[in-house]
């Protein structure tokens, strides 16, 4: 439970708020790379600021005010053109930093560059655009694992959930709700491409009420969800809140497992959820794979309803199709095979933006309740004029040296927050004897 006050500070991320001081600390994903085309402006809203991203001729991104700094039309109809972008109304060019380079109707006297605009650095790898829209020289990027593959073994996508972005990130830091939300029963098992595996399904099934612990790290939280497997053993995974509003989690399976073994440990999915306004968001999800391409069409084949523009017809007023039928024969949640149509169901009928100060939580919630803590700490870091967790500028220890996302069996006598780990964990990935373990 919060107070309005503080769900305030940790949802509201527009210019001049507080929660938007802290996030513009961070690099953000503001588009996927194969939504901007060589000459057509893309619209973007991102932290409630209205901008637009072009690429030059060099084909480099950039991203700079939407709003034309002469009288206010929107640039992402203009044309890319003379190192720039040039406003449709009367012809002024924007440089890469939002600069306004001539004025053509001015004569003589638009000759002289102005100083008006706001532009923001980008960077470009591997299918995914980020951004950083924070004050002074952006941070360094964190050593993301898809940032250090090639692209054949990345994955992007992205779907908009019409709700604020941190009670979508809360369900991937959540994992007690595996065992209902995303649980098929044993009569549609094997007709369900996006099973990970009917071994894993039958764990979750069968103890509902994981053991969760959590510790506190340098990039946010390493969470422990411990489920009886056998008189020994406990089937362990561990999923990580990524400061401020990402995840690494053992997600989808990254080959089709009809024609490939389940490679439970090879990568991790990135569940990564930037608001467009405190009451939309992106979810960006960016899953790599360490030792060999994945497959791509298996990858997109879960995203299959999402249309053209990156949304999909499942919402409040449809009632997101949920098939009863279904919920009595296959499934615990009536919603279809894809587990982000699961989440979006669930994260969105908690309404625009959740209402903290009305919840009742439970044990397994504890990560939860961290991660707001370490937002709310962020927050107040911010404000206190210094950096946040995870915020990286200078040379040293990369935050995420020690993120690992993994499924084991563990044996019962193992303390959860051990270190363990490491043991199967060297150079920032598990062991290639692990990649390829079959949970
Ligand atoms: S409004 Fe853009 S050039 Fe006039
Ligand atoms: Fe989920």
């Amino acid at each position: 439970m919060l107070s309005q006050e503080d769900n305030d500070r940790i949802t509201r991320t527009g210019p001049g708020t507080p929660g938007g001081a802290m996030m513009r600390r961070y690099w953000q994903p503001a588009a996927l790379s194969r939504e901007l085309g060589a000459d057509e402006p893309l619209a973007i809203t991102l932290l409630g600021e209205d901008l637009v991203m072009y690429r030059d001729d060099q084909g480099r991104p950039h991203l700079i005010d939407r709003y034309c700094p002469h009288r206010r039309s929107d640039l992402s109809f203009g044309r890319v053109e003379d190192g720039g972008l040039r406003c449709i109304y009367h012809g002024w060019l924007m440089d890469g930093a939002g600069q306004v380079i001539e004025r053509p109707a001015e004569g003589a006297r638009g000759r002289a560059c102005l100083k008006l605009g706001t532009g923001y650095p980008c960077h470009e790898a591997n299918g995914l655009i980020l951004a950083y829209l924070g004050p002074g020289e952006p941070p360094r990027l964190p050593a993301f694992h898809y940032l250090d593959v090639p692209e054949s073994h990345v994955f992007t996508m992205k779907v908009r959930q019409n709700c604020n972005y941190l009670q979508a990130n809360e369900g991937n830091i959540d994992p007690a709700h595996l065992s209902f939300l995303h649980l098929f029963l044993r009569e549609g098992v094997n007709e369900n491409l996006n099973l990970r595996s009917g071994a894993l399904n039958d764990v979750l099934g069968e103890d509902r009420s994981p053991t969760i612990q959590v510790e506190e790290t340098d990039f946010g939280l390493r969470i422990f969800a411990a489920r009886s497997y056998s008189a020994d053993t406990n089937f362990v995974r561990i999923t990580n809140f990524l400061m401020p509003n990402s995840c690494a989690i053992q997600g989808s399976p990254m080959t089709d497992p009809r024609s490939d073994p389940i490679h439970e440990n090879s990568g991790y999915q990135m569940n990564w959820h930037v608001p467009i306004t405190d009451e939309t968001h992106w979810k960006y999800v960016v899953a790599c794979r360490f030792d060999a391409p994945l497959d791509q069409d298996f990858m997109l084949s879960a995203f299959a309803e999402v249309g053209p523009d990156y949304v999909i017809d499942r919402n409040r007023e449809n009632r997101f199709r949920q098939d009863r039928e279904e919920m009595r024969t296959r499934s615990f949640a009536g919603l279809g095979s894809s587990f982000f149509i699961h989440d979006k169901c669930v994260v969105e009928t908690q309404g625009a933006i959740l209402d903290r100060s009305r919840e009742h939580l439970g044990t397994t919630d504890l990560a939860v309740v961290k991660m707001r803590q370490q937002l709310l700490a962020a927050v107040a870091a911010v404000e206190a004029g210094n950096e946040p967790l995870m915020v990286d500028r200078y040379d040293g220890e990369d935050s995420l040296a020690e993120l690992v996302s993994l499924s084991l069996e563990l044996d019962k006598a193992e303390p959860l927050l051990g270190g363990w780990w490491r043991r199967f964990f060297a150079g920032g990935k598990p062991l290639a004897s692990l990649m390829g373990h079959r949970a």
